[in-house]
């Protein structure tokens, strides 16, 4: 068994932060030294077979990304990143664990659903993964099969209120999967727009020619979202199940999650970096000299992105400090523009929906610090320590004790990252959705499960590191 002392870094959690040396024995984290300890010092240091100087840096918990899509089939083709490439990719950006979504469609097996995606994962990851599962088709033998899931260290399951005909429930088969949610303690997570009046609109446009990208942004209007969030809330409220809302990203919908909060509902929402950053007026309105207006198919996504002149993007920054919001995840789901996102060429409805992240989610967020926007403890709560406790994981995962796996961050503040295709760029795609993006900011060297597998811009893992990772029912219910 390897053993390793991190030094001199300030290591950051939820609650604090502070001076002290991580003591880490094989894959465990056994002692965390804070100046004073009798333990601190050389006599440590001189005994450990490895020594990471991080002197003038912050010691975090591996990020967690709850929200990923590797190798998701969609709109006739499948998500770039395999299981391979995209957790390669989350490691190279501080990303320790994710947590992907199994699929389950109309008429199909729960089971044999899982099964598939443990295939695809097992032997490929290079970090620690977990799944959710969608349920795209409830009825009385997925209904039926759900509770079985929690043996399965599948502790959350997704539903859908768009897209109709590939995985969208109806407001009865909402509320049954919730009635199982509220008996299991299974977490139910909802995309909640409005599919059947999104479908409508999008028609319509359509037949009016208006077929870029950008009408994409116009056919899932804010209020698409909002109904639907307040939908949902209703009907976990009726059942008395948790809810938690993913890809949030209209103002009104957390206006939504935060009456609900606040009538004392077990509510949470997750945004991500894309509907803090990026807007329907720059993204899916862009033009280029490659792709003229189909260049904004790039930031295609359901939820779409919202108007800045609404205002939307600042009101996500705030919720985030105010936890009207409580974690960020990437829903990361690439899609190339040849031969994927071109196959809506003509007609937005036919472009895969996505965007990829999984590489940038930490750096990306630590602006937020930088910005003024958000604490450091809030940075590390937001990206690591609540997705453990949201998705049962905390203890092992999400904080820096004695006991915890050893997944650890070492981020310099004072490094800088250029992100883009050719710069920092490994995911599989063909472009990045965040070219040009300048990060203060660095992730310096990664352990998972006390392996070191980046290294100052080395990549020291493999595929299989990676293991699956049973969760334990939310730890967040209030
Ligand atoms: O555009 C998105 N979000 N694609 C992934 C599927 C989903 O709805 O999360
Ligand atoms: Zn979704
Ligand atoms: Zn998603
Ligand atoms: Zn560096």
């Amino acid at each position: 068994m390897t053993t390793t002392l991190i030094t001199g870094g300030t290591v950051v959690s939820a609650t604090g932060r502070g001076l002290a040396d991580v003591l880490v024995d094989g894959e465990t984290i056994v002692a965390v030294l804070q100046p004073g300890s009798a333990l601190l010092g050389t006599d440590v240091a001189a005994s450990v077979d490895r020594v990471i100087d991080a002197t003038g840096k912050y010691v975090i918990p591996g990020g967690i990304d709850a929200h990923t899509h590797m190798q998701l089939p969609f709109g006739g083709t499948s998500a770039s990143d395999t299981f391979e490439t995209g957790t390669r990719a989350a490691a190279w950006g501080g990303t320790t664990t994710i947590v992907d979504f199994a699929v389950q469609t109309y008429g199909g097996d729960v089971f044999e659903g899982l099964e598939r995606w443990h295939e695809l994962a097992a032997g490929n990851c290079a970090i620690d993964y977990g799944f959710h599962q969608i349920i795209g088709g409830v009825d009385d033998a997925s209904l039926a099969a759900m509770p079985k899931l929690v043996d399965e260290g599948i502790s959350s399951f997704k539903l859908f209120m768009a897209y109709p005909g590939v995985f969208y429930s109806d407001d009865a088969q909402v509320l049954r999967a919730m009635q199982v949610s509220r008996e299991t303690g299974l977490l139910t997570m909802m995309h909640a727009e409005n599919g059947p009046a999104i479908d409508v609109l999008a028609a319509q446009l359509v037949a009016q020619g208006k077929t870029d990208p950008y009408y994409h942004g116009i056919a899932r209007a804010w209020q698409m979202e909002e109904e639907a969030t307040h939908r949902a809330i209703m009907l976990a409220d009726v059942t008395g199940a948790p809810l938690y809302v993913v890809h949030v990203s209209a103002k009104q919908a957390v206006e939504q999650l935060a009456w609900a909060r606040d009538r004392g509902q077990n509510v949470f929402g997750e945004t991500c970096p894309q509907y803090l950053y990026l807007s329907l007026e720059e993204q899916l309105g862009a033009q280029s000299d490659e792709w003229g207006a189909f260049e904004g198919a790039k930031w295609v996504c359901s939820t779409p992105l919202r108007s800045r002149a609404e205002g939307h993007q600042d009101h996500m920054w705030q919720a985030l400090r105010t936890n009207d919001l409580q974690m960020v995840s990437t829903d990361h789901c690439p899609f190339c523009m040849k031969d994927q996102k071109e196959l809506g060429l003509g007609d937005f409805r036919k472009i895969p929906n996505g965007i990829g992240s999984v590489e940038h989610r930490m750096n990306l967020m630590y602006q937020g610090v930088v910005t003024g926007r958000l604490t450091l403890e809030r940075w590390v709560e937001l990206t690591s320590t609540t997705p453990a406790r949201m998705f049962g994981m905390y203890g092992r995962k999400g904080v820096i004790q004695p006991g915890a796996d050893a997944d650890i961050v070492v981020y310099d503040p004072n490094g800088h990252t250029s992100i883009g295709i050719d710069a920092t760029h490994h995911m599989n795609m063909d472009h990045s959705a965040w070219e040009g993006y300048e990060i203060d900011g660095h992730v310096d060297t990664v352990i998972s499960r006390g392996k070191v597998v980046i290294d100052d811009g080395a990549y020291l893992g493999a595929k299989g590191d990676g293991r699956f990772i049973k969760r334990g029912l939310t730890q967040y219910l209030t």
